[in-house]
């Protein structure tokens, strides 16, 4: 039967709702003339004139030798869109995450559809944290296998399902999770998968560049990584640039490039964006002292916010700091307070987290002055 709306209609009518519900979504170009408390360049390796030196070597390096992929790969990496230099990195990266393998792809969202959509299968079961990434949500509903949510960073709520799990059972957890900025309980959860047998796939979109001797993640910090199904690093975030890994066996990357449609059905990144990745993770492994001022200013924070009354944290302690302030408008309404004194932090409005727990994310960074925190946090307080 034909519909009675038109198509137009209906998207009218959805995003009248969500004007309705203050909770609209809209671009919002990035103002490099304002304070960043928002980016995920937690280091600052996205504006790096440093980074940038060592990329425009590298392409004019791959240039010289006539490189004719620099642009554009020419297709997937099972057709004309592979070369010696992505599995070159590849192999690079294998050691940097002290794994016996790992696979590229174009962006974290596409490798977690692709290890939800292609591995678990009918009769199988995924548990996943209550507050895990939609990208890994995307990737279950993909999925065949059936699905349970666990109460965020619960092991006895995790330990009853597992107990009533069938086939073989997956767990999905974050170390850093995203909205929160809280770290799973690694070693405990690594523990119970290896108890009820299950595949552990742990996300590190948050916390690879940030943790470990060489920002190698908190899986390898921890020495839990051998003990980890699959590693999912995304180059987003701290790396400063994009595309992800996921690592594991040479038989978890075999599967993928042979099952994983995500992988197999897309145009490869081309070599002048792997060269973006090859600078930027060499140049993770070297910043160790930014990592240092980095956590020494998200304590700061937390030390100065603990002295206003209004403000609200959540726990954590990573740069990922979340002020709740309840309702959407009322998120909204501090947010643009900020933003009128150069200050970009952005609101996260239900439905992105649940009703009840809108709040500003604030994101601090390496490069963030000790003053601007303290400037933000006043702020914050007084419109609070
Ligand atoms: C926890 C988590 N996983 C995966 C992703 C997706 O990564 P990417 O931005 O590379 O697509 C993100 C990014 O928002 C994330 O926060």
């Amino acid at each position: 039967m034909v519909s009675n709306f038109s198509a137009e209609q209906k998207m009218a009518d959805k995003l009248e709702e969500r004007r309705a519900s203050h909770s609209i979504r809209k671009l919002i170009p990035a103002n490099s003339s304002m304070i960043d408390f928002c980016s995920n360049d937690y280091l600052g390796l996205a504006r790096s004139e440093t980074v940038l030196r060592e990329v425009e070597a590298e392409w004019k390096r791959l240039k010289s030798f006539g490189n004719h992929q620099l642009i554009g790969s020419g297709g997937s990496r099972l057709l004309a869109g592979d070369s010696d230099y992505a599995q070159e990195l590849e192999n690079e990266l294998a050691v940097f995450y002290k794994s016996e393998s790992v696979l590229l792809f174009n962006s974290g969202y596409t490798a977690n559809i692709a290890l939800f959509s292609s591995i678990p299968k009918r009769g199988d079961t995924i548990l996943y944290d209550e507050l895990i990434h939609a990208s890994v949500r995307d990737g279950i509903r993909m999925s065949t296998a059936k699905s349970w949510s666990f109460t965020h960073n619960d092991l006895s709520n995790l330990e009853e399902l597992l107990k009533k799990s069938t086939g073989t059972v997956y767990v999905a957890a974050e170390a850093v999770y995203s909205m929160d900025g809280d770290e799973c309980p690694l070693e405990e959860l690594v523990t119970l998968c290896e108890k009820y047998n299950a595949a552990f796939i742990l996300d590190e979109a948050h916390s690879n560049g940030l943790y470990g001797e060489k920002g190698e993640g908190i899986a390898v910090a921890k020495n839990l990584h051998a003990r980890i199904f699959a590693r999912l690093l995304t180059f987003g975030k701290a790396a400063g640039c994009h595309g992800a890994v996921v690592a594991g066996s040479t038989l978890l990357h075999d599967y993928l490039v042979n099952f994983a449609r995500p992988f197999i059905y897309t145009t490869a990144l081309p070599i002048h964006d792997l060269a973006v990745i090859k600078m930027a993770v060499q140049n993770i492994g070297k910043q160790d002292q930014l990592r240092k001022q980095l956590f020494s200013f998200v304590n700061y924070f937390r030390e100065q916010a603990e002295q206003y009354s209004s403000i609200n944290l959540l726990a954590s302690n990573s740069p990922i700091q979340g002020i709740l302030l309840r309702g959407n408008e009322n998120a909204k309404r501090i947010s643009a307070k900020c933003a009128e004194n150069n200050l970009d932090v952005r609101a996260i409005l239900s439905p992105t987290v649940a009703e009840g727990e809108e709040r500003l994310r604030v994101v601090i960074h390496a490069y963030n002055h000790p003053l601007e925190i303290d400037e933000l946090l006043r702020i914050i307080a007084e419109a609070s």
